[in-house]
């Protein structure tokens, strides 16, 4: 029954959290979207400091609030892959000097397995084989996953990650950031099927779409020429129907790929992660198509979907039973697919 100390700083969250077999026993979230929303995205300069003077207080509480003791844990782990460079490094520095302080393992986990690892904190995760959709702000895929630590990409975002397109349709909107909970509150009582908005496909070589691949980068200009139309015709605009529009064609594309990804694959499975898996709308829609077929489906617990070091945990814990252990001489990296999450357990370390 491992117990593992997790580190997440990938992004703009500082999190830390103590995970013992798949349960939490103590997590903590130090968010900095008030300093970024003042610039309306994440400035990775400045996100890099506040993990430095955030980290070290949130590792002492969740011990703390945990009663787990140094010596007590099985490993130490952080997101070394994919995210801001210095960001990553200041969690994965840290990890590593407290692993080799109180000789402990390390474990450097990637950022997208430890989202796909959050349902876990909710229900039992499904038996594989089963389909994934990740959405979140860098990401937007459909991966088929096999057994633990297998992974197979079948569809991914050929521009904006769906989050990424939320997030620059509010700054479109002057809803601020993060753009997902602002349209989400900005459009709950909005018409959803008021304004029409295109489904963006992705086009074959020789000819048709790709059936499980996103584009919304279509969609946000389109967002952009309605929003102009409706500025020069005057008045007030009509912000919740606009949301809630936006909402509705974002959840439809997401569930019509996945739905049909999944059956096409013979998988009757079907789990939502992700910061964009915390939309309401999203939800309700997956249910609803989910349920009119019979599709097993689940979704990470809401407090889970955007970024925290629970997940890291329970990723690091199913490497851990896997026999994984990292390098301590291992580094990070901005990018790196899903499919090569292994090679963070490779000796030389491949980063
Ligand atoms: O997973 P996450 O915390 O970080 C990344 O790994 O990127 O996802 C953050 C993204 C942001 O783009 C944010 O706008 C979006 O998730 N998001 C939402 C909601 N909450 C967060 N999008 C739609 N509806 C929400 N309720
Ligand atoms: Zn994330």
């Amino acid at each position: 029954m491992p117990t593992v100390l997790a580190l997440e700083t990938s992004c703009d969250e500082s999190a830390a959290a103590v995970v013992r077999q798949g349960r939490v026993l103590a997590g903590a979230v130090a968010s900095q979207v008030e300093e970024h929303a003042r610039w309306g995205g994440v400035v990775p300069e400045i996100a890099s400091r506040r993990h430095l003077e955030a980290l070290p207080p949130l590792i002492e509480r969740v011990l703390a609030e945990s009663g787990v003791a140094m010596a007590e844990l099985d490993a130490i782990a952080a997101t070394v892959a994919p995210g801001l460079v210095g960001a990553l490094l200041v969690g994965s520095i840290t990890a590593r000097t407290l692993a080799r302080l109180h000789r402990r393992p390390f474990l450097g986990i990637h950022h997208l397995e430890g989202h796909l690892c959050s349902v876990h904190l909710g229900d039992p995760l499904p038996p594989e084989p089963h389909l994934v959709l990740l959405v979140s702000g860098g990401h937007s895929e459909l991966v088929r996953v096999d057994g633990p630590g297998a992974y197979r990409r079948l569809g991914r975002s050929r521009d904006d990650a769906a989050g990424e397109c939320f997030d620059k349709v509010a700054r479109l909107l002057g809803l601020g950031y993060p753009g997902g909970p602002a349209i989400e509150a900005a459009g709950r009582e909005g018409d959803p099927h008021r304004f029409r908005l295109p489904k963006g496909r992705v086009s074959l070589p020789g000819g048709g779409f790709h059936p499980y691949d996103f584009s919304f980068s279509g969609l946000k200009t389109a967002m952009m020429r309605l929003v102009r139309e409706l500025q020069e015709a005057g008045g007030p605009l009509p912000l919740a129907d606009l949301a809630a529009s936006f909402e509705q064609v974002v959840a439809e594309v997401l569930v019509e790929r996945s739905l049909r990804c999944a059956r096409d694959q013979g998988l009757g499975r079907l789990v939502l992660v992700g910061g964009v898996a915390a939309n309401r709308r999203l939800r309700q829609r997956l249910a609803m198509a989910a349920g009119e077929i019979g599709l097993d489906w689940r979704v990470a617990p809401l407090a889970y979907c955007t970024d925290n070091a629970a997940m890291v945990g329970v990723a690091a814990e199913q490497r851990l039973l896997a026999g994984c252990l990292s390098d301590p001489g291992l580094g990070v990296a901005a990018r790196l697919p899903l499919e090569e999450a292994a090679v963070l357990y490779g000796t030389p370390p491949p980063i």
